[in-house]
């Protein structure tokens, strides 16, 4: 698969489109580090809250979008949360099987770094991959998070695993 053309890499906010998108990444190998599939009840809520997020202002939710390939390739977002004591912002990704390895979610990272920069609300934003997820791992590093070392993370709700604690300050230069 040819490297996808980063400038044709957009994040659009989260819309009805999404629910296509969430459906397609619930798979067992998609969500291997994040809990394993989920029901269509919870990926209805899902949904949902991600439409929520961006109604209540506490954080921007997006549909990543390849123009070059037509279509809603991924997911990617931040939202609010206490961590630590501080109010920082949280980050995660999706970008679907077929298009990985090609730069997506690099590209779409550093799009939603720059959304969650111009809005000057919060200090840092952290991300909490697994630390098996290698992948996960890199983008954090491509994307100019610094890790500040290893956690013991809830997710989802109940479960705990071990992640690492990428954080990025978005008030410094980009
Ligand atoms: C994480 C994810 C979004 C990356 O999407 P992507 O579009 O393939 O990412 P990119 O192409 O921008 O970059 C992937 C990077 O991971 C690296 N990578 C991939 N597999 C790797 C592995 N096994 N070991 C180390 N690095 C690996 C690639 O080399 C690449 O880095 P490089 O450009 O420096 O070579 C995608 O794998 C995914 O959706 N995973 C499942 C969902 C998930 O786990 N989300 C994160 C939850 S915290």
């Amino acid at each position: 698969m040819p490297a996808a053309d980063v400038r044709q890499v957009r994040i659009v906010p989260w819309a009805a489109e999404g629910l296509d998108v969430l459906q397609r990444i619930n798979t067992p190998q998609m969500r291997k580090h994040v809990g394993g599939p989920e029901t269509d009840d919870q990926i209805l809520a899902r949904h949902q809250k991600y439409l929520d997020i961006n109604a209540s202002g506490r954080g921007h939710m997006f549909i990543i979008v390849l123009d070059q390939d037509g279509g809603a390739v991924g997911t990617i977002g931040y939202w609010g949360r206490v961590w630590q004591g501080e109010h920082v912002y949280e980050t995660g990704w999706n970008v679907l099987p077929e298009c990985q390895g090609r730069g997506i979610a690099a590209a779409a990272a550093a799009a939603a770094i720059a959304s969650a920069r111009s809005e000057r609300k919060h200090r840092h934003l952290h991300a909490f991959p697994s630390v098996e997820n290698l992948p996960s791992n890199a983008i954090c590093g491509k994307a100019g998070f610094s890790l500040v070392g290893e956690c013991d993370f809830e997710y989802p709700p109940g479960r705990f695993m071990r992640s690492n604690d990428w954080r990025l300050d978005l008030t410094s230069a980009s």
